[in-house]
């Protein structure tokens, strides 16, 4: 399986992170290339008892052997993805495109003011402002960056070679299917589409060089900031049934409702998933926690597992048991 996109099928925050740091290291991924808006996503990895919370850079860095690229339609934010690749000393196989746009403290102070801020309650990480000013084509691009020269390559022209060479390439989408400026909860949502078509066109990829697109879904759903979340429970019911998350970037309250059959139905369709992963299945079902193989699963949590692929009629081939990276039950079928 040459090439495989990964988005989220409701709002953010479904475990991207998790799933893609995991599939680099179960199917030694040789190139990971970041697609999406920016540094407003918070991509969380668990591996040997250290918690990352990646913004910039690929959840693949885990595995060593990764180039961790970040394609040209992502805005990058050269403090941040310096820390990053300090944090995991991946100066030699980080790789990122010259024509990403640059995030500027303007940028970021227009976005925590005005309507983005009080109405739309965006992450505050000048995306949106960014964005807008790109679409003006006055952005500052990464080729004028000395800081991150040293980075710079062809990314589509990576990604393209390695998909041509058989390797392993993973394109890891950002935020979720219902933020997309075009099939999201306008306009409570992001600057841009991020279905799996923006994703590659993200990174330079055309639709048919892609092999699978990997749909992740939690077990409940959460949003955070403005905008309708059908069947939302309140923050107390939330932490009662410990479904209360604290936000990756901005440290608010996620808020919280039910996994979410017509929005799963509906993300299928606009990313023409062939897969699904379902993560958190461990907080529904606690009896879950760390297993490995279905069997394990207790009946409750597999009738879950049948009705999502019924109400879909797309296969449940990764389900997360905890968030350490190998927690993962993984049935596709060649393994
Ligand atoms: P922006 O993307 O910062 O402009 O924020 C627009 C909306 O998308 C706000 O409701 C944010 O909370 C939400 N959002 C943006 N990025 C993410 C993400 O990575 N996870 C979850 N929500 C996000
Ligand atoms: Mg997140």
């Amino acid at each position: 399986m040459p090439c495989m996109v990964v988005v989220c099928g409701f709002f953010g925050d479904t475990g991207k992170g998790k799933i893609i740091s995991y599939l680099a290291l179960k199917d030694k991924a040789s190139v990971t290339a970041r697609a999406g808006v920016g540094p407003n996503a918070g991509h969380t990895v668990v591996y040997r008892g250290r918690t990352y919370k990646m913004r910039m850079l690929p959840s693949a860095f885990v595995y060593e052997k990764c180039r961790l690229l970040i394609g040209p339609g992502v805005l990058v934010n050269p403090e941040v993805l310096l820390k990053e690749v300090e944090l995991t000393n991946s100066w030699d196989r980080v790789g990122v495109d010259p024509q990403c746009a640059i995030i500027e403290p303007k940028h970021i102070e227009a976005d925590q003011k005005g309507h983005l801020a009080s109405e739309i309650k965006t992450t505050g990480t000048g995306t949106g402002p960014c964005n807008a000013e790109r679409a003006l084509r006055k952005v500052k691009l990464a080729r004028d960056v000395p800081e991150i020269k040293r980075f710079l390559t062809d990314v589509p022209l990576e990604v393209n070679e390695a998909i041509d060479n058989d390797e392993v390439v993973i394109i890891e989408g950002t935020q979720g299917t219902f933020l997309s400026l075009f099939h999201g909860t306008y306009p409570y949502c992001t600057s841009k589409d991020v279905t799996a078509s923006a994703a590659c066109s993200d990174v330079g990829v055309g639709p048919k060089k892609v092999d699978e697109v990997l749909l992740v879904l939690k077990a409940f759903t959460t949003r955070v900031g403005g905008g309708p979340l059908p069947g939302e429970i309140s923050w107390e019911e939330a932490e009662k049934r410990g479904w209360a998350e604290i936000a990756a970037v901005t440290g608010r309250r996620r808020r919280a409702a039910p996994f979410n059959f017509e929005l799963a139905k509906r993300a299928v369709m606009l990313n023409s998933a062939t897969q699904v992963a379902v993560t958190k299945m461990d907080i529904l079902f606690p009896e879950c926690k760390g297993a490995k193989s279905y069997e394990e699963l207790p009946e409750e949590a597999k009738r879950f597992i049948e009705k999502i692929e019924r109400e879909i009629s797309v296969p449940v081939t990764l389900i997360g048991t905890g968030p350490e990276v190998w927690e993962v039950i993984d049935r596709r079928p060649h393994l």
